[in-house]
């Protein structure tokens, strides 16, 4: 089974081949990615008009280099899968509606896939994993907490109510003037600073439930920045470590309450699995590591470029979801929001009805 995937929704444009064979192992093909960091790098985040103008100029070239690359030509895909969200909505309508061009021409079958799915599925692609497993996805659009049961079967455990993990890196590199995208320069200065210096919050700790909060943090950080205003090297240094620790200290109590909830309802998982390019720090990787010895689990961590967002792990999903015979017509709408669990997205419906009563 051979299955084209395409990713637009935030400010990656990105294409894959992915190859599904008969005993269900993967097998990437190509897996293109063009980063827009340097687009977006003077506003120190993703500007979304940008990103979709972006998104129109390069992904035909992005798509005609993953099929190069992977040596087949259109007629021999079994299937054309493209992100349909959640997402900001320009570029996922790009993403959606090229693929659609492409199943209509072709006569391809159309899969229309949710980019956390995609992030949910890869550790099947790189590393076999079966079901049930513990999803940690902490990106900068994204921070959940998922049991993953099955195709098209997942609970959320957890989630932010606010910032994401991600976009709080993010966040403190800009108020530190550091770039963006703010992780790996904030890691990187946490390297030489010290993490007991300044006592930030611990948001949610010892909570029953998974989820998080990352915008108290952030702003008890601006504040701490302000108090010693003007910041020597080492105070920044000082600052990100400090920043970093409490991050991590969350992480591993909110994880470790999802854990809780996910052995209560579904007995042990096979695996603790990251995704998101938050799984890229290694002091994030550590705790990971320690809590998945803590808890009994195998932890999966796929290769870095296919744990930030990529063509390959939307293809996969495709895949999964064909050989299923779970495909879209050509009517299906984009999505900027659109939540992976079945009872979280039930219960949105209920909300939108509600409000229009
Ligand atoms: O998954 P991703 O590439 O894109 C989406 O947001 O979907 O994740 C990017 C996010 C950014 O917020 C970036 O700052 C963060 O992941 N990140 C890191 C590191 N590398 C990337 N955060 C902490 N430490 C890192 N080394
Ligand atoms: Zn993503």
């Amino acid at each position: 089974m051979l299955v084209l995937g395409i990713e637009t929704t935030c400010d990656e444009t990105a294409a894959a081949v992915v190859e599904r064979s008969g005993d269900g192992r993967g097998k990437i093909l190509s897996n293109i990615v063009l980063s827009q960091d340097s687009e977006h790098a003077a506003f120190g985040g993703v500007v979304p008009e940008i990103a979709a103008r972006a998104h129109v100029e390069a992904l035909d070239l992005i798509i005609a280099k993953a099929m190069a690359q992977a040596g087949c030509g259109y007629f021999a895909l079994d299937g054309v899968a493209a992100a349909a969200g959640p997402g900001l909505i320009g570029g996922v309508i790009v993403g959606l509606m090229t693929a659609k061009a492409i199943a209509l021409v072709e006569r391809k079958p159309l899969i229309a896939v949710n980019h956390l799915e995609a992030h949910a599925l890869t550790a099947r692609l790189t590393d076999a994993t079966s079901f049930p497993y513990c999803l940690f996805l902490a990106s900068g659009g994204h921070t959940q907490i998922v049991a993953v049961r099955g195709v098209g079967d997942y609970v959320r455990l957890g989630t932010t109510v606010d910032d994401a993990i991600g976009e709080a890196f993010d966040k403190t590199a800009k108020l530190l003037g550091l770039g963006y995208p703010g992780g790996p320069l904030v890691e990187k200065e946490a390297a030489h600073g010290n993490a007991a210096r300044f006592s930030l919050p611990r948001p949610m700790q010892g909570r029953k439930d998974a989820d998080f909060s990352l915008s108290g943090l952030k702003t008890a950080l601006r504040l701490e920045a302000e108090k010693i205003a003007p910041l020597s090297d080492q105070d920044v240094a000082d600052l990100c470590a400090s920043f970093q620790q409490a991050v991590v200290d969350v992480v591993i109590d909110r994880l470790r309450a999802g854990l809780r909830l996910f052995r209560a309802r579904y007995g042990a998982p096979t695996a603790l699995v990251a995704a998101g390019g938050v799984a890229a720090n290694q002091a994030v990787r550590n705790v990971l590591q320690r809590l998945a010895v803590e808890v009994g689990t195998a932890l999966v961590v796929p290769p870095l470029e296919l744990c930030t967002d990529n063509g390959a792990m939307i293809a996969w999903a495709g895949c999964e979801r064909l050989t299923l015979g779970m495909v879209d017509t050509l009517d299906v709408m984009p999505r900027a929001r659109w939540p992976l669990d079945n009872v979280a997205a039930a219960k949105g419906k209920l909300q939108r009805t509600a409000a229009y009563k």
